[in-house]
């Protein structure tokens, strides 16, 4: 049996997870901030529309302007409670609602698939130049790609949502990256979490070698590009 409100259920995989994580929370307690787990699922999804909505408007100025899309597509992904537990246990801090908003920064996902390297350094700069944007970490894996070969630019920025009584800034993840690197990172991951076993040090640079060739026709791309554009 579910346990229900406002047509939303707790899973009772969810509880399981969470009795096993977290001992000493138990009863009624529990199951009370399970609920405000739901909730939660309310405010950072109104988050990602917050975001996409900025991202969509920047991308159609641009189309207005000069005839020309920075943005080729954008998905997002809401972390579900089942990982939110997880990585709060992984990462030592407390089981509550108040406690995965404060230290977890990737419960709102998007990603932002560009055309060209410049657009996402545009896109980038764009959006945290926003008056309600605060730039809360940038890691940029474009200049400073990871070992594996990994490419992307990543922001964790902190939006203002308006609920009915009160304003909450939300922790929203943006990975900005082209439809090249995010080729390479979507069979990359696939790759990682297909494999039983680790991928072995040969393959690991193979994948590597990938994304060297994919980062070369990137560097290309953008030159063809200018050209093009000088000449038009
Ligand atoms: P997390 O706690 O995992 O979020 O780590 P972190 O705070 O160090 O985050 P980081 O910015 O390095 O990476 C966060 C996200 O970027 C991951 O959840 C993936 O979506 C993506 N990512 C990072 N590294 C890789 C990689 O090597 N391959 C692929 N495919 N994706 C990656
Ligand atoms: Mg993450």
């Amino acid at each position: 049996m579910n346990l229900k409100k406002n047509k939303k259920t707790i899973e009772n995989s969810e509880l399981a997870t969470v009795k096993q994580l977290f001992p000493e929370n138990t009863g009624e307690l529990l199951v009370e901030e399970m609920y405000k787990f739901i909730e939660l699922e309310h405010l950072y999804e109104s988050a990602i529309r917050e975001v996409k909505t900025k991202l969509e408007i920047l991308d159609s100025e641009f189309r207005t302007k000069y005839s020309y899309n920075p943005i080729h597509h954008i998905e997002d992904r809401l972390k579900s409670p089942q990982s939110i537990f997880e990585k709060l246990h992984r990462k030592g801090k407390a089981f509550s609602v108040e406690s995965a908003k404060k230290n977890l920064y990737d419960i709102a996902g998007v990603r932002v698939i560009c055309n060209y390297i410049d657009d996402i350094y545009t896109v980038a700069d764009l959006l945290t130049a926003q008056d309600d944007v605060k730039l809360v970490k940038r890691k940029d894996y474009i200049s400073f790609p990871k070992t594996n070969g990994y490419r992307s630019l990543h922001l964790v920025i902190q939006t203002p949502v308006y609920l009915s009584d009160n304003k909450e800034e939300v922790y929203v993840e943006v990975q900005i990256r082209t439809i090249a690197m995010d080729f390479w990172a979507s069979l990359e991951h696939e790759l990682k979490y297909k494999a039983d076993t680790n991928v072995s040090s040969e393959l690991a640079d193979r994948l590597k070698a990938c994304a060297e060739t994919i980062a070369a026709t990137d560097a290309e791309m953008q030159e063809i590009y200018k050209t093009l554009k000088e000449l038009n």
